[in-house]
């Protein structure tokens, strides 16, 4: 199948950043087979015009929990604690492995509708996700939610998350991480044992650390450390780590994740709802870390739509840091798009020759995006995500003219009201 976009304004990878111009760009199969040189023997099955038309790499997000969506505004306006413990678990003991099913499918509907082609799902239901995420023709990085104190090799959950590993085996849009939850659920030994694992299998780790400062305290009261250092001592940070939030940092902690090439993923949204803060991404940035944005899942953010992040990461640190020169949209492009794809070892996150073929078509005709005088500063500072009109991954179009083609809308949307009304949500 060869697709290709004529004479579109897209968004390539220059010298310095971003560079916005006009190209055609073609699709072989799975991958970006040419830009303004046609392939030979490309056969052009679906020609798709660029005009008023913006081409961009496929979101990535970097940190989510797919299956939450159904707790979208049940737990608001409550501290990180109360949040979690008091009304998320809760709610979460009751989830049965088809609730999540649905809930993982209308995350995905949200991301595709607004431009996002990749996420990486921290997760209880992992068949399940992997179910939704082969129908959906989404990019998946997956990892199941390890929490635990020994070091035990048996554990349940551990093994489990092992051999949920053989969904991806005929998929190549699912790859999969192990996933300690966060040092306050992970004991020492435990956590030593899930690095001493990903280090012997190859496998990269996804953690939240350091996302609140109840976590701080507690962490300097019964380990005398940041949760930053804890990690680090594990041995977490021995193979490639992708850690979430990143807010609450402290002495060595830039230092430790700059040398150990820990990529960073900030959650704006969910960080500033809970009360948490942000991340100090232009310090990060600063320390040359690897730094990427995600939503976190729908119960603390919420939603699931990457342009509400980038124009909270494009504004709070101008504000915060009283310079309008601080993280600028360049910087919060690539955050959502390439630093993402080095994260997660994808091929993808930048339009390229040879690069995986995950893109997002928006529409310039739109009021939210007319004058078309710099579409990077307003795919950060203007844009909603509604402009999205086209979405190709893997080199398969799952929305064309906003159309869903992968996933039956109104069946989701039917399977969440059911679900919510048996829950009492
Ligand atoms: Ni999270």
């Amino acid at each position: 199948m060869g697709i290709v976009i004529r004479d579109a304004l897209a968004v390539l990878p220059g010298g310095k950043g971003p560079e916005t111009g006009r190209h055609t760009i073609y699709i072989a199969g799975d991958l970006i087979a040419g830009i303004d040189e046609k392939p030979e023997g490309f056969s052009e099955d679906e020609v798709i015009s660029g005009k008023d038309r913006l081409v961009i790499p496929g979101l990535i997000n970097a940190h989510t929990h797919t299956y939450m969506s159904m707790m979208r505004n049940c737990a608001d306006d409550l501290s990180f604690m109360d949040w979690l413990f008091g009304r998320v678990s809760p709610i979460e003991d009751q989830l049965t492995s088809e609730d999540a099913y649905w809930g993982s499918l209308l995350s995905q509907i949200e991301m595709i509708r607004s431009g996002t082609t990749t996420f990486n799902d921290m997760q209880m239901h992992v068949h399940q996700t992997t179910r939704a995420v082969r129908e959906s023709g989404m990019r998946a990085v997956i990892c199941r939610g390890l929490v635990g104190d020994a070091c035990d090799r048996s554990d349940r959950r551990l093994q489990e998350a092992l051999e949920e590993m053989n969904d991806g085996k005929d998929c190549d849009r699912l790859t999969f991480l192990l996933g300690p939850h966060a040092p306050y659920t992970c004991g020492p030994a435990y956590l030593r044992m899930v690095a001493d694992v990903a280090k012997e299998k190859g496998l990269g780790i996804h953690i939240h650390l350091s996302e609140s400062v109840t976590e701080i305290e507690n962490m300097r009261r019964d380990h005398d450390c940041t949760p930053i250092e804890y990690a680090y001592r594990a041995g977490v940070f021995d193979v490639p780590a992708i850690a979430a939030h990143c807010v609450q940092l402290e002495g060595n902690d830039i230092s430790i994740l700059a040398q150990n090439g820990v990529s960073v993923v900030t959650n704006p949204a969910s960080n500033m709802k809970l009360g948490n803060g942000f991340a100090p991404v232009q310090e990060l940035l600063g320390a040359g870390v690897n730094v990427c944005l995600g939503t976190d899942g729908a119960a603390s953010n919420n939603a699931q739509n990457l342009f509400r992040e980038m124009g909270h990461l494009a504004l709070i640190h101008k504000g915060t840091h009283r310079t309008p020169q601080c993280v600028g949209a360049p910087e919060v492009f690539e955050a959502a798009t390439i630093a993402g794809a080095r994260a997660l070892r994808l091929h993808t996150g930048s339009i390229e020759v040879g690069k995986k073929a995950d893109l997002a078509i928006l529409r310039l005709d739109t009021a939210s995006m007319m004058p078309n005088n710099n579409p990077v500063a307003a795919l950060c500072y203007s844009a909603d995500g509604s402009e999205t009109d086209t979405v190709i991954i893997d080199g398969r179009i799952v929305m064309q003219g906003r159309e869903l083609k992968t996933i039956d809308e109104e069946r989701v949307f039917f399977e969440i009201r059911q679900m919510c009304g048996r829950l009492g949500l």
